[in-house]
């Protein structure tokens, strides 16, 4: 690097950073990166148990709906006014039993809210569906366990013909992106070659990649009671130590068809959002900002330790910074709201 001092020393510099930052205008003007509200993604929750909507306990400040509810389309209305387009729903069964039922029934109801929703707004909206069994199953475990040599384990390719049954009944009742996220390997193979055999070669996979073993999913485990009821994930989501493993990860997820790759949690894992941007740059990436990672902003906030909304927007700056090109966040429609003034 060439810095130009033609005096030496620091008195007289011509290169002045400051130059750069003197207006809103000219920071504006050579900014390296923004947020939109259209980089970012909904979750939402449905409950086939509930008559109207309630807000939940495990994560005050989201709202969980009944699968057919005008407030279902009274939110992504809301959103798509604030140029939000994009949401990923996730489902809470009447009953968990041990090949995961309700998520593949045709009137499950993630299926039952894509079909209401498809007939109630059309497919404006990209609507992504969640794809695992551990809020499914009686277990709580993302795959099917099996007694093994080794004790009670998670059986991988027995667990691959459920998931593609849920993807293909996502699918059929109106996905757009089938987002797998049970850490299972060749889960991302098996489930394009499903959607393929079935006719569905336009619906796409947004790949949870790399989705670390972590703390942070604690109140989202709340809110789907979907905590496993013995061990933990540690046999299927990456270890937390690991960042080049990602690209392993990242590189057999493209290789078999995922259209999105994902790093979750984001804001304690920029530096694997920021390889996997610098080594696979023409995969779109999205980062998912967890449970916890929402709840520590709202609760910091409402103790009023911190301003709520420059923290998030500066939050969800550094994960795009760090290369996400896609945030999902519980936060999306009240940090679009902030962008639009
Ligand atoms: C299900 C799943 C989890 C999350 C998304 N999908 C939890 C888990 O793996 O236990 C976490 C999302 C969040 O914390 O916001 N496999």
């Amino acid at each position: 690097m060439v810095l130009g001092f033609p005096g030496g020393g620091w008195g007289f510099p011509r290169v002045r950073p400051r130059r750069l930052r003197f207006s809103g205008a000219i920071r504006d003007l050579v900014a390296e990166t923004s947020v939109e509200p259209s980089h970012l993604m909904l979750p939402f929750f449905v409950d086939e148990r509930l008559a109207r909507p309630v807000p939940s306990n495990a994560l005050p400040g989201v709202i969980v709906y009944p699968p057919e509810h005008e407030g279902l389309v009274q939110l992504v209305n809301r959103a798509l006014d604030n140029k939000v387009k994009s949401f990923l729903v996730f489902g809470i069964p009447n009953r968990k039993d041990s090949e995961a039922s309700r998520a593949w029934s045709k009137d499950g109801p993630v299926q039952r809210a894509l079909r209401y929703l498809r007939r109630e707004i059309g497919w404006e909206p990209l609507i992504a569906t969640d794809l695992c069994i551990c809020g499914y199953t009686d277990h709580g475990h993302c795959g099917v366990p099996r007694d093994t040599r080794r004790g009670k384990a998670i059986d991988n390719d027995s667990t691959l013909g459920i998931y593609r049954k849920i993807a293909v009944s996502q699918a059929e009742a109106g996905s757009d992106l089938i987002a797998p996220s049970g850490m299972m390997d060749g889960q991302v193979a098996a489930i394009r070659e499903a959607l393929d055999s079935e006719g569905y070669s336009d619906v796409g996979i947004l790949a949870y990649t790399a989705k670390y073993a972590s703390s942070f999913y604690g109140p989202f485990r709340g809110v789907m009671d979907s905590a496993p009821r013995f061990g933990d994930r540690r046999s299927y989501q990456m270890d937390p130590r690991n960042k080049y493993e990602a690209l392993k990860e990242a590189m057999l997820d493209v290789q078999e068809g995922a259209d999105i790759i994902m790093v979750k949690p984001a804001l304690a894992y920029l530096d694997v959002i920021s390889i996997l941007k610098q080594h696979i740059p023409w995969v779109p990436l999205a980062a998912y900002s967890v449970s916890g990672e929402y709840l520590m902003i709202e609760a910091a906030a409402e103790k009023g330790y911190i301003d709520r909304d420059s923290i998030l927007l500066e939050i969800l700056g550094s994960i795009r910074r760090a290369g996400a090109d896609i945030i999902i966040t519980y936060h999306a429609l009240t940090a679009a709201e902030i962008l639009n003034g």
